[in-house]
């Protein structure tokens, strides 16, 4: 006897439903499934196509990154939508990736939203190999070079304070608003340095590029270049990330006219400046293998500029900022100053050595700054150990260096504004190994010698003439800074009463 079995409707519908479904569950438990590799740092449970996008505020993370390693320690991991990432947080973790394995962490990644703004030029973002290493070698020896001889460096940075020092004195009792003096000192300092030329104030090329520079510089660690990170989907989509790019254009039409210019004048043999060193360098390589090229070169000098520009700028602003707060810091500063300098017209960076409460107060202003919260992001150059995990080549890597000029332990005062940080119980300088502003290893900040030179040249000649007072009727400062690849305090005003000398 034959037995048919026919399937109702109904029936085929649950089925079809049930399959479905089934795949759907298989779907959602292989993208909730951990999707770190074995022995890869721990991290939160990531969400199909966000990833851990949700655990972070796009605004500001710091706070996030500090939560994350209260859970699970100075090594985790995140997912940048499908992208995995290493925060490293803590003076230990990060002297262990940055310096004792410096090579293995000192790469740059390659397809952040950075790279694609900057074309993949330049010196602050190229990745570990022969051209960052060329490049690097070149920018510190042609650094060091215009430290020396007649007009030092020290000449340069005296020769655009005094520029400060007029426009400063000419408002004495009026409330000015800092934000722009020093961006364009800042800048005008490097700009000699690179260009062999200073620009006055209300020209094109600081009005400009500086504001360029200052606008990338929030853009860049902002929401709108995470989403890009996050999801590539959106990158060619007319959105907010969009002003990078115009403003990076922007900054290489004015650098390019520099370079044409400097190669209708230069003399082979007689550099002038940065832009002549290296074209000089061109002309000595031309039958060498070798990663120097013109077109590199505007790259390179704009990278040296913006680095040079908002970084020490912002540290001075948070430094008056605080100076003004606690007048007491203000006034022993003044005192210390006045007792090196008496009977001399300058200040010299060798004067630092007699004046450890000054050095302290300035590098206290650095670490409670935190001018550069996260470093520049890191990739590892090959498979590699941190802190007993395993982190494959090619992983993007955070240095938190947040979490190290705060961390508990390797402070007196690690959550407030105080010289002693710095000063040993005899009243003698010490500098922390926690100090890490410039962070550490192969990629740390190629510009330390010249900000530190800065710093403290600005600081001690303007503290020696000049008082600066918080105006009675701007309220309280406030300290919150806004957040970017560098941190900036918020638009202030200060008081500036000249002082008898
Ligand atoms: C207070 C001032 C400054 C601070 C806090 C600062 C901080 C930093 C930090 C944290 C990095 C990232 C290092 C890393 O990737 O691990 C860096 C890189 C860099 N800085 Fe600075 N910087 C300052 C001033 C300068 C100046 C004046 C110059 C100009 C010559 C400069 C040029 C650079 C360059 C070219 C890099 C990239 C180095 C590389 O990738 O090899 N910086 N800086």
């Amino acid at each position: 006897m034959e037995t048919h079995t026919e399937f109702s409707p109904a029936c085929c519908t649950m089925l079809v439903s049930v399959v479905l479904l089934g795949l759907c569950i298989c779907f959602v438990f292989f993208q909730l499934r951990s999707r770190r590799t074995k022995n890869f740092p721990p991290g939160p449970p990531a969400l199909p196509v966000l990833g851990n996008v949700l655990h972070l505020s796009l605004k500001n993370p710091l706070k996030d990154f500090e939560r994350l390693r209260r859970t699970y320690g100075n090594v985790y991991s995140l997912f940048l939508g499908p992208k995995p990432v290493v925060i490293v947080s803590g003076m230990k973790a990060i002297k262990e990736a940055l310096v004792n394995r410096g090579n293995d962490f000192a790469g740059r990644p390659q397809d952040l939203f950075v790279n694609d703004v900057t074309e993949g030029r330049g010196v602050i973002l190229a990745d570990y190999g022969p051209s960052w290493k060329e490049h690097r070698r070149f920018a510190l020896m042609t650094l060091r070079n215009f430290g020396l001889g007649k007009n030092s460096m020290e000449e340069r940075i005296h020769g655009e304070l005094q520029y400060a020092v007029d426009t400063l004195a000419k408002n004495p009792g009026k409330a000015v608003s800092p934000g722009a003096m020093f961006h364009n000192m800042s800048s005008n300092i490097i700009c000699q340095v690179l260009f062999g030329k200073r620009f006055e104030y209300d020209d094109e090329f600081l009005k400009v590029v500086v504001q360029c520079y200052r606008e990338n510089a929030k853009i860049t660690n902002g929401p709108w270049a995470m989403l890009y990170d996050s999801f590539p989907m959106i990158r060619n989509l007319p959105l907010p990330f969009a002003k990078a790019f115009k403003n990076f254009k922007t900054s290489q039409s004015f650098g390019l006219r520099l370079v044409a210019e400097h190669k209708k004048t230069r003399v082979q043999g007689e550099p002038r400046d940065f832009l002549d060193c290296y074209l000089d360098e061109l002309v000595k390589r031309d039958n060498d293998d070798t990663t120097f090229s013109e077109n590199e070169l505007c790259s390179f000098a704009l990278d040296l500029h913006f680095a040079g520009t908002d970084t020490t700028s912002n540290t001075l602003l948070t430094g008056f900022l605080y100076l003004m707060a606690y007048p007491h810091v203000q006034e022993r500063c003044q005192q210390e100053i006045d007792q090196v300098l008496e009977g001399k017209l300058k200040a010299a960076f060798d004067d630092r050595h007699n004046m450890p409460y000054v050095q302290a107060v300035i590098h206290e202003v650095q670490r409670i700054a935190n001018t550069v919260p996260l470093s520049v992001f890191h990739t590892t150059t090959k498979d590699t150990e941190l802190m007993g995990f395993s982190i494959p080549k090619g992983i993007m890597i955070i240095p938190n260096l947040t979490s190290v000029l705060d961390e508990e332990g390797q402070w007196k005062f690690p959550n407030e504004f105080n010289p002693e940080n710095f000063l040993n119980d005899q009243g003698e300088f010490l500098k922390p190994e926690a100090f890490m502003p410039f962070s550490a290893g192969p990629r740390m900040c190629l510009g330390e010698g010249l900000a530190r030179m800065e710093l403290f040249l600005i600081m001690v000649t303007l503290l020696r003439k000049f008082k600066f007072v918080w105006p009675e009727d701007a309220g309280e400062p406030d300290f919150t800074p806004v957040y970017g690849v560098t941190l900036s305090p918020k638009p202030y005003c200060m008081k500036v009463q000249l002082r008898a000398t």
